[in-house]
């Protein structure tokens, strides 16, 4: 692995445009369980088809809260780990260079942004809301993680929206919708036009999301996965098969000397 990463690490101070998606891998290591953990992924415990869609929340939105304020509360008191810290402390400092890092997750926790990352979310944010009908955004009267609080206590009534009698939903991409727009565009935009495409701790199975590496490599990127397990992706020029929280500081530690 020592061989790999030294590679890794060359390959990235040599370049200058670096897109990197993660997925719910790089929050396992902070506890949270995965999708698809044999023994710990979320879809053990729940059919995601019966709650993670709209015709779930428009059948019984009471019991997608119900889940969602499971989610949140499993979510709450996690902290992000080593591998979140060290792709934080990558992106401020190429700051100071001419490299240009675009990060991009799936995940919905916030992790990356409570280790100071700036970062693109292609399927939401559990602790956003926002209106079922008119997708207004839900603010409510106390800021961040808090203000779910209000909002998920559906012993009482539903909550509906300000501008029009829509329910209020959790601001998640769920199965069968599309994923945010302008989000969408300017990860495409990244993947298309960087050198290299990290893909960390993801399975790579959910599209669009999936297509990323491919549209990067078409384009003459270089593909570096960080991941224990094989993924489907046949793209990959090198494999740091190993947990994120573990290979990446040894990692960005590298880039960050090779790069000053
Ligand atoms: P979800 O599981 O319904 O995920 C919605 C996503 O599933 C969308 O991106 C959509 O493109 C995709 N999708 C659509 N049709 C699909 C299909 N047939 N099969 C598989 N995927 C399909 O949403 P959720 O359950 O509300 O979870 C939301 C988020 O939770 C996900 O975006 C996932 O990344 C995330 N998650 C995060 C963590 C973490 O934050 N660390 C851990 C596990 C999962
Ligand atoms: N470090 C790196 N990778 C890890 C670690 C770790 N410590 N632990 C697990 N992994 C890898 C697993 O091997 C797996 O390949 O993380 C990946 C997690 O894959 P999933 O559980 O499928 O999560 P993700 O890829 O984010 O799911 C994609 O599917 O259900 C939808 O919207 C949901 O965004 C999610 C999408």
């Amino acid at each position: 692995l020592i061989a790999e990463v030294q590679g890794a690490a060359k390959l990235l101070a040599s370049k200058q445009r670096i897109c990197i998606l993660t997925g719910a891998g790089i929050s396992a290591e902070s506890g949270i369980p995965t999708f698809r953990d044999k023994q710990t992924g979320l879809w053990q415990n729940y059919r995601a088809e019966d709650l993670a869609t709209p015709d779930a929340f428009a059948r019984d939105p009471k019991l997608v809260w119900s889940w969602y304020q499971w989610r949140r509360k499993l979510v709450a008191d996690k902290t992000p780990n080593p591998a979140h810290d060290a792709l934080a402390q990558w992106q401020q400092h190429a700051e100071s260079t001419y490299q240009q890092l675009t990060l991009i997750t799936q995940n919905v926790d916030n992790l990356h942004e409570q280790a100071g990352s700036t970062v693109i979310h292609l399927h939401g944010n559990l602790w956003h809301n926002r209106c079922s009908q008119c997708e207004a955004p839900y603010q409510d009267k106390s800021e961040g993680a808090s203000s779910s609080k209000d909002v998920t206590n559906f012993d009482e009534a539903l909550l509906t929206c300000q501008h029009c009698a829509g329910y209020i939903r959790p601001d998640i991409v769920w199965f069968g919708e599309t994923l945010p727009l302008q989000a969408w565009q300017t990860a495409e935009e990244a993947a298309a036009h960087c050198e290299v495409f990290i893909s960390i701790g993801t399975s790579s199975l959910v599209y669009p999301a999936a297509g990323l590496a491919q549209l990067a490599k078409q384009n003459g990127a270089k593909i570096i996965e960080i991941n224990p397990d094989p993924t489907p992706n046949t793209i990959v020029n090198i494999t740091l098969a190993a947990k994120a929280g573990v290979v990446m500081p040894a990692l960005i530690k590298q880039v960050m000397t090779l790069y000053s």
